[in-house]
C-alpha cells in the first residue's frame, strides 16, 4: 500500500521549504515535534513560519542523531533512531483533548544515519492500529523527504504514534518530525472516527491553515485564474483559499480527462472530496454543468458549479490501481468543466482498542518501575504483533504479565483495575517494597511468581 507523500524537497536549495508553503503561517494547535533535535535546542526551529520544537519528553525510547548533510531543512537535519531489536515498538505519546480530531503527519529523510545506503523499511502505528509500512526508499533516490498523514479521534487524553521493525526492516526504524495538530469538528465529518481513520493518499493544491499538504498538480490541460474569492470557511472540510485560485480546464464541449491521484492506489474504500468553481467574473451567466465520473461511474450528474464554488465529496468510494476523474459537460454549454481541488483519504477500519482502565493500570505499573522495558508506551495490547514485552491479552482485556529475569527495579504498584488478569510472572527481578494487596483479591489471578526479588516479607505470597 502507497501511501506516500511526496514534496518537491530537493536537496539543492533547502533552507525552507519551496513557496508550497506560505512564509507566515500561524501554528495550529497542537504538537510539532523537531525529532531528534535533543534537550539544548528547547527554542525550537522555524520552518515556513511553523514552530518545531524538540520530541524529548514525548518518547523514552531511542537515540538521536545529526545527519552529516548542512543543507537540510532543519527539521530533517536531526532524526530520532531506535536500535533496540528486542522492543516490539517505540512509541511517542502526545497530549490531546479526549475526543478531538487530529491530523498526525509523520516525516522521514533517512541521510544515511546508519552509515547504510538505503533506508529501512519499518511500519507505523496510530492509537494501536497498524497505519501502514514506512518505505521512503523511492523518494530518498530522488532526493526527497517522505510525509504520511492519517486524520484520528482521540480515544483518550494522549494520542500514541509508534513505528515497529517489521520482517523487511534491515536497520533501525527512525522519524525525523512528528505533527499532531488539532482539527475544527467539521472536517471529514462524515465520516465514523469511532471506528475509522482517514489516511491521506493525496491531495492537491496548496497551503492550509491546519498544515495539511496539498500538492501542486499539473498536467496537459489548460489552467485558468479565478475571477472572485470565496470564503473557504463556507465549504465542508474548510480548504485552503488558495485552491481556488487555479483551475484545470479544457475547450467548449470537451470532455476533461484528470489522471489522479497520480500514484496507483491498493484496493480498498475511500473519502473523495472534488473542489469546483467557476473562474469567471460573477455575472447571470457564470455557470456552467457538467458530470463527473470517477474509473467511469457517476460521482455526481449535472453538477452546476457557479463562482461561489462547490464541493462534492463521497465517504466511501472504492478505488483500485489507477484512478481516473472525467467532467463530461452537458450539451450547449459555452465553456468546458473545471476543477480546483481534489482529496483523496484512504479509510482505515481502526483495530479497536485495549480497555481504558488495564490501559491506565498498565502505565502505572510501568511508571513505578525504574527501568520498564523500552516498548511499554503506546497501547499495551495493539496491534496484537506489537503488544508490549511480557503482556499478552485477549485483544483488549490483560490477561498476563511475563517479565521474570528482567533486571527490572522499583516497586510494584496495586493493580486493582487489571480484573482480567490470569498470571502475573515478576520473579528473578530486584524490585522492592511490600507485595500488593491487590494481588490475593484479583478474581482470575491463579500463577504469582514473584521469588528472587527485594520484596518485604518476600515470602508472605506463594504461586498458588
Ligand atoms: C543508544 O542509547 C543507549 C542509552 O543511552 C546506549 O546505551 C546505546 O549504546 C545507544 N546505542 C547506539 C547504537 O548508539
Ligand atoms: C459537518 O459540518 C458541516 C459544516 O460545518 C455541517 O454543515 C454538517 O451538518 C456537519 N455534518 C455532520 C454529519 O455533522
Ligand atoms: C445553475 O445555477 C445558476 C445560478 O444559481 C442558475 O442561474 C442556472 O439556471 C443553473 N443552471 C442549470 C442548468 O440548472
Ligand atoms: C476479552 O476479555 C474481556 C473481559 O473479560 C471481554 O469483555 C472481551 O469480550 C474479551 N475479548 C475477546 C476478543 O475475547
Amino acid at each position: 500500500m502507497s501511501l506516500l507523500l511526496k514534496i518537491i524537497l530537493p536537496i539543492c536549495c533547502l533552507l525552507t521549504f519551496p513557496s508550497l508553503f506560505a512564509q507566515s503561517q500561524t501554528n495550529p494547535t497542537g504538537y510539532l515535534l523537531d525529532c531528534g533535535a535533543g534537550e539544548s535546542s528547547s527554542a525550537g526551529v522555524t520552518v515556513s513560519g511553523l514552530r518545531y520544537v524538540t520530541d524529548e519528553g514525548f518518547t523514552s525510547a531511542g537515540n538521536i542523531t545529526k545527519l552529516k548533510q548542512n543543507d537540510l531543512v532543519p527539521i530533517l537535519s536531526t532524526l530520532r533512531y531506535f536500535p533496540d531489536t528486542s522492543a516490539r515498538k517505540f512509541c511517542y505519546s502526545i497530549p490531546v483533548i479526549k475526543g478531538g480530531k487530529y491530523l498526525v503527519k509523520t516525516t522521514y529523510y533517512y541521510g544515511g544515519f546508519d552509515g547504510g545506503d538505503k533506508p529501512p523499511v519499518f511500519d507505523q502505528i496510530v492509537e494501536g492500529t497498524k497505519w501502514g509500512v514506512v518505505d521512503t526508499s523511492e523518494d530518498y533516490a530522488n532526493g526527497l523527504s517522505s510525509f504520511y498523514e492519517i486524520v484520528v479521534l482521540a480515544k483518550a487524553n494522549r494520542l500514541s504514534v509508534c513505528v515497529a521493525r517489521n520482517g523487511e526492516t534491515k536497520s533501525s526504524p527512525f522519524m525525523s518530525a512528528l505533527e499532531v495538530e488539532n482539527l475544527d469538528d467539521s472536517l471529514y465529518n462524515a465520516t465514523d472516527f469511532a471506528n475509522n481513520a482517514l489516511s491521506t493518499v493525496a491531495r492537491c493544491c496548496f497551503d492550509d491553515k491546519f498544515n495539511r499538504i496539498w500538492q501542486p498538480f499539473k498536467d496537459l490541460n489548460p489552467v485558468v485564474i479565478s475571477h472572485h474569492k470565496v470564503n473557504p470557511l463556507e465549504f465542508w472540510n474548510v480548504p485552503p483559499e488558495k485552491a481556488f485560485k487555479n483551475a484545470i480546464t479544457t475547450s467548449r464541449g470537451k470532455r476533461l480527462q484528470i489522471q489522479w491521484p497520480q500514484i496507483s492506489v491498493s484496493t480498498g474504500d475511500y473519502y473523495i472530496a472534488l473542489y469546483f468553481q467557476d473562474n469567471r467574473t460573477p455575472s447571470p451567466y457564470s455557470w456552467r454543468v457538467f458530470d463527473v465520473l470517477i474509473n467511469g461511474n457517476k460521482f455526481y450528474a449535472n453538477l452546476n458549479v457557479t463562482t461561489k464554488g462547490v464541493t462534492v465529496y463521497s465517504t466511501q468510494w472504492p478505488l483500485s490501481g489507477q484512478t481516473e476523474i472525467v467532467l463530461i459537460p452537458s450539451n450547449d454549454m459555452p465553456v468546458g468543466p473545471v476543477i480546483n481541488a481534489a482529496e483523496v483519504l484512504q479509510i482505515l477500519p481502526l483495530g479497536g482498542k485495549t480497555l481504558s482502565k488495564d490501559v491506565v493500570a498498565m502505565l502505572d505499573l510501568g511508571r513505578q518501575f525504574n527501568n520498564p522495558p523500552s516498548d511499554w508506551s503506546g497501547d499495551p495490547c495493539l496491534p496484537k504483533e506489537n503488544s508490549w514485552t511480557g503482556v499478552t491479552s485477549n485483544l483488549t482485556a490483560l490477561n498476563h504479565i511475563w517479565l521474570g529475569g528482567n533486571k527490572l527495579s522499583g516497586t510494584i504498584p496495586e493493580m486493582w483495575s487489571l480484573k482480567d488478569l490470569r498470571s502475573l510472572h515478576l520473579e528473578n527481578n530486584q524490585f522492592e517494597g511490600p507485595v500488593p494487596k491487590s494481588l490475593s483479591q484479583l478474581p482470575h489471578l491463579s500463577e504469582i511468581f514473584l521469588n528472587n526479588n527485594k520484596l518485604d516479607g518476600q515470602n508472605s505470597v506463594t504461586a498458588q
